[in-house]
């Protein structure tokens, strides 16, 4: 069987995970959120007491980072840390370790190495630009600033978030994402652009589903 790879890119609350996690069952293949990885390193660094700016620790936490996936979840030096990793303050802290580049370059390590040996979806900002240039399938998703705020409002499920902060720290993170000199969030040249603003999750990969099985 031929190994392939699957590149979904796009700003937060896109519907890039939920899309992703949704195509890699229907084609039963596996599912990586590069997010997470970040997610998760950020933290590691807050938890071991360490400043997310600080490039000296962050080189010397990264030796001490391990992290796995076991059943969609992920594990952090063995501990299940998914509850964890979804707040708003890791959320910032993410997307700040994630412009240092030797952070990514671990991360982008780890990735490739795992995409290196089965057919798997990844999602995330720099899959189709720089993780798996040659990936068969590149998506650009992405949605209006306003309906991703809602989503990722719902999405938090608590009484002490209002939509004015989530919108703009939307704003903020798509800022940080898309001008950092490392490996910015931009759409591949090759890739497809997909606006999900007006669609159901369900719209979304029905329509993905029908331009994968058109090239078949
Ligand atoms: O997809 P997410 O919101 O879980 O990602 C969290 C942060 O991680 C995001 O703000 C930027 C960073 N990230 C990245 O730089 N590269 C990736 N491939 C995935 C995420």
């Amino acid at each position: 069987m031929t190994i392939y790879s699957i590149a979904i890119d796009g700003p937060s609350g896109s519907g890039k995970s939920t899309l992703a996690k949704a195509l890699a069952e229907k084609l039963n293949i596996d599912y990586l959120d590069t997010g997470a990885m970040y997610r998760a390193f950020a933290y590691f660094v807050i938890t071991e007491g360490f400043d997310i700016h600080d490039e000296k620790a962050l080189m010397e936490l990264l030796s001490k980072f391990s992290i796995d996936f076991s059943q969609g979840h992920i594990l952090l030096n063995g501990e299940n840390i998914e509850g964890h990793i979804r707040t708003q303050e890791i959320d910032m802290a993410a997307s700040i370790v994630s412009t240092f580049r030797m952070v990514r370059e671990k991360m982008v390590d780890l990735q490739q190495r795992l995409a290196e040996s089965k057919s798997m979806i990844l999602d995330g900002r720099d899959i189709g630009t720089v993780v798996l240039p040659h990936a068969k399938y590149k998506f650009y998703i992405t949605a209006r600033p306003e309906i991703r705020a809602k989503r990722r409002l719902l999405q938090m499920n608590s009484s002490n978030t209002d939509y004015d902060e989530i919108y703009n720290q939307i704003l903020k993170r798509d800022n940080q994402d898309m001008t950092r000199k490392n490996s910015p969030l931009k759409k591949a040249e090759d890739a497809i652009l997909i606006d999900t603003s007006d669609e159901t999750p369900e719209d979304t990969l029905y329509r993905i589903l029908e331009i994968i099985q058109r090239e078949v």
